[in-house]
């Protein structure tokens, strides 16, 4: 047999061998036990032909391995890529998103952060000292009925109100005082398009040496505006609340119309945003605090309120029937 001649030949065949069956396959045929080498290797005589022969086998040996390993990684690539096209987008996780009410609670946080308030939460079940007395509520005043407030015992009611926070905060620290209290409260009221007997408020409550019913509008039309926008205007109308003197009704004008007269405004071109006042006295000193030294405004207000307004929900219901069908559209 020509040795060279046959080397070549296998090493040819290795080299076109474009998979691992086609390798195998040449293996068999160049290596094999019934191989042509094998057969002359048998037969060796003399001393030169075996060196040579076996020169031969462990070069093709050598060409197999080197072959081997470069068709089992490529293989396996293509393998890979025959399954899983990795430049397709993957499959998208279902990801939901956050209650409209969490969104506005947090732009609300938001927007007083960036004025230097600090944001409390309070307990939900309070007594009638710190939801009532303590913010002046007179002994006649409706909202003390079993008829508008859910009473657990007689002395401790689910809060009708954020504003025991004014009193707890009082408490807790000294002026100058600039917090934010944000949470549930609970009244009687009987379900509707705009009542629902569970609802989130903001009570503001700043405290410091020569407060004015102007820091007060200046600090609720850049909260408005945050809100809803920076063409908003705000008015104050008097209004009666027992633990503010003066106490207004602050109202934004309508952002639907913008402010000409609307369904949504009734026609009067400005939206009720809620309760504020300058704090009275009398509240001041049940919180420990001179009111011949400080003075301060507060001020409260319906987060369902402003996601109706923002989103233009026409019933509020909505926001607590956990419909996903809605809630996706926030
Ligand atoms: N607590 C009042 C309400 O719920 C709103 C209010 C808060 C009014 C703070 C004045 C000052 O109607």
């Amino acid at each position: 047999m020509d040795a060279e001649a046959y080397e070549q030949e296998a090493l040819d065949a290795i080299a076109r061998a474009s998979s691992p069956e086609e390798l195998d396959a040449a293996r068999v045929r160049y290596l094999g036990r019934r191989s042509e080498l094998r057969l002359a290797l048998r037969e060796v005589r003399d001393r030169e032909t075996g060196m040579e022969l076996n020169r031969v086998r462990s070069a093709i040996e050598d060409a197999f391995e080197r072959k081997e390993e470069v068709l089992t990684s490529a293989s396996g690539a293509r393998a890979l890529e025959a399954t899983i096209d990795i430049t397709l987008p993957g499959d998208r996780l279902p990801r939901g998103h956050l209650h409209p009410i969490t969104q506005i609670r947090r732009e609300v946080e938001d927007a007083f952060l960036g004025l230097g308030y600090h944001v409390r939460y309070d307990r939900e079940i309070e007594t009638t000292e710190y939801n009532f007395d303590k913010l002046e509520f007179p002994p006649w005043h409706h909202a003390r009925s079993p008829r508008a407030t859910f009473f657990l015992n007689g002395d401790v009611v689910l809060r009708t109100e954020t504003s025991p926070s004014q009193i707890l905060e009082m408490e807790e620290h000294e002026p100058p005082i600039y917090m934010v209290s944000i949470g549930r409260c609970y009244r009687r009221d009987t379900i509707d398009a705009t009542h629902y007997p569970i609802f989130h408020q903001f009570e503001g409550l700043a405290i410091d040496r020569g407060i004015t019913l102007a820091d007060l509008k200046g600090t609720l039309l850049h909260v408005m505006r945050a809100l809803f926008g920076e063409d908003r205007a705000l008015r104050f109308r008097t209004h009666y609340f027992p633990f503010t003197e003066p106490s207004i009704e602050p109202d934004v004008s309508c952002g639907i119309c913008g402010g000409k007269g609307c369904r949504t405004c009734r026609y009067s071109g400005w939206l009720e945003m809620g309760g504020a006042g300058m704090v009275d006295p009398a509240v001041l000193e049940n919180g420990r605090i001179d009111p011949e030294e400080w003075s301060g405004f507060a001020f409260g207000c319906g987060l369902e309120r402003v996601a109706q307004l923002r989103h233009s929900i026409p019933d509020i219901r909505v926001l607590w029937e956990n419909d996903l069908r809605v809630l996706r559209q926030f």
